[in-house]
């Protein structure tokens, strides 16, 4: 589907967004990749390693209407991953994580509509599921406005859809690569040694988007099954000689993340490898469509990295991260 096509990435100069343009490229032959985000180093930075026939820079704010317009001229889909994403930033300037997370989903959604964008793909977090910070509130916010999209893109014909997943392993700002800047102290903080998170590679989270792209029919999010890791492990992963001091929860962070709550498994459908939440408006969960292939989860199922089946060790993380020393930084 995305041979010949122009797609634009938001944010597409984050973790996701390169990996997604090295991927895509690598798979399909797309007419154009468009990347669009604010900072002209990242992109300069980006753009040193593309073909620059097939990826194209622009600069652009989610935030600016006029700018998405402009950017979505010839497009085809859309990949949306520029995000305010780091929950302490969040809780410390909230306004700003709105104008991006809320306001710009806002802003593409109609640019997108207007522009007759085939279909759109808008990435989640677990944060998102039962939020308790800002940031997973705002994810929230920006799932319901592209599931809800797709009831009024009438006949402009677009459609919407989220894949939601877990903490991207090496991605920036995230645990890993905090663990191993800190490494050589011999001590690493550990919030809470009970703590558990779901754990996914970016190659997995493109595939997912992918897969999303080609199977929506609008308003479906989409929750890759993946394994979980407690905190404890993780450290010891990275860092097996170091001890572990307990420093305590931070505000905004829950002990355990979930990606499907109660309430969601009324509309919640089981495929392999992956989950489908479908939308409760205009009864397009009762869709045979939408539903195709898929299994009914049971109700008051949860899908959180506490009960999670599926486990990831210390020792296989620790395969992972000698197989990626490049992509984290460390001296080979
Ligand atoms: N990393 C994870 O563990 C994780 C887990 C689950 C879900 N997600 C979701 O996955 C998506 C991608 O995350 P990531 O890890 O790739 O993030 P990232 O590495 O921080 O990249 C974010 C990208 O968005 C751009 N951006 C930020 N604000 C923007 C704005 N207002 N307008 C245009 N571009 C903007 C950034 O570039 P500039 O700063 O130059 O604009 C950058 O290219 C996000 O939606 C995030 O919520 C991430």
């Amino acid at each position: 589907m995305l041979n010949d096509s122009t797609i634009l990435v938001t944010g597409g100069t984050g973790s996701f967004g390169k990996k997604f343009v090295q991927m895509t490229l690598e798979k399909y032959k797309p007419r154009k990749i468009i990347v669009l985000s604010r900072d002209e180093m990242k992109q300069w930075e980006m753009a040193k390693t593309c073909d620059p026939d097939l990826v194209r820079f622009f600069i652009g704010d989610v935030r600016d209407r006029d700018r998405l317009y402009r950017a979505l001229d010839g497009v085809d889909y859309v990949v949306h991953a520029a995000a305010t994403k780091i929950v302490p930033t969040a809780e410390y300037n909230p306004f700003e994580c709105i104008k991006t997370n809320i306001n710009g989903a806002m802003n593409l959604i109609d640019a997108c509509i207007d522009k007759k964008i085939k279909r759109v793909v808008a990435l989640s977090t677990d944060k998102a599921c039962n939020p308790i910070n800002l940031y997973g509130a705002t994810k929230l916010a920006s799932d319901k406005l592209f599931v809800a999209g797709n009831a009024y893109a009438g006949e402009h014909g677009t459609r919407f859809a989220v894949v939601r997943y877990g903490n991207v392993m090496g991605s920036r700002g995230s645990v890993i690569p905090f663990f191993l800047s800190i490494a050589d102290r011999n001590e690493l903080p550990i919030t809470d040694p009970r703590m558990t998170r779901f754990m996914i590679t970016l190659e997995e989270g493109v595939k997912l988007v992918w897969h999303a792209l080609e199977d929506m029919y609008g308003g479906e999010i989409y929750v890759k099954r993946i394994p979980s890791m407690k905190i404890t492990e993780i450290a010891s992963a990275v860092a097996p000689q170091a001890t572990q001091t307990v420093v305590g929860i931070r505000p905004g962070e829950k002990l355990h993340e979930q990606m499907i709550g109660a309430e969601d498994s009324a509309t919640t459908f089981a495929y392999d490898g992956y989950y489908k939440i479908l939308p409760v408006i205009n009864g397009w969960a009762l869709s045979e469509e939408r539903i195709k292939g898929g299994t009914k989860v049971p109700e008051g199922f949860t899908y959180s990295s506490e009960t999670n089946q599926e486990w990831m060790s210390a020792q296989e993380l620790a395969k992972w991260i000698d197989a990626n020393r490049a992509s984290l930084g460390i001296d080979a």
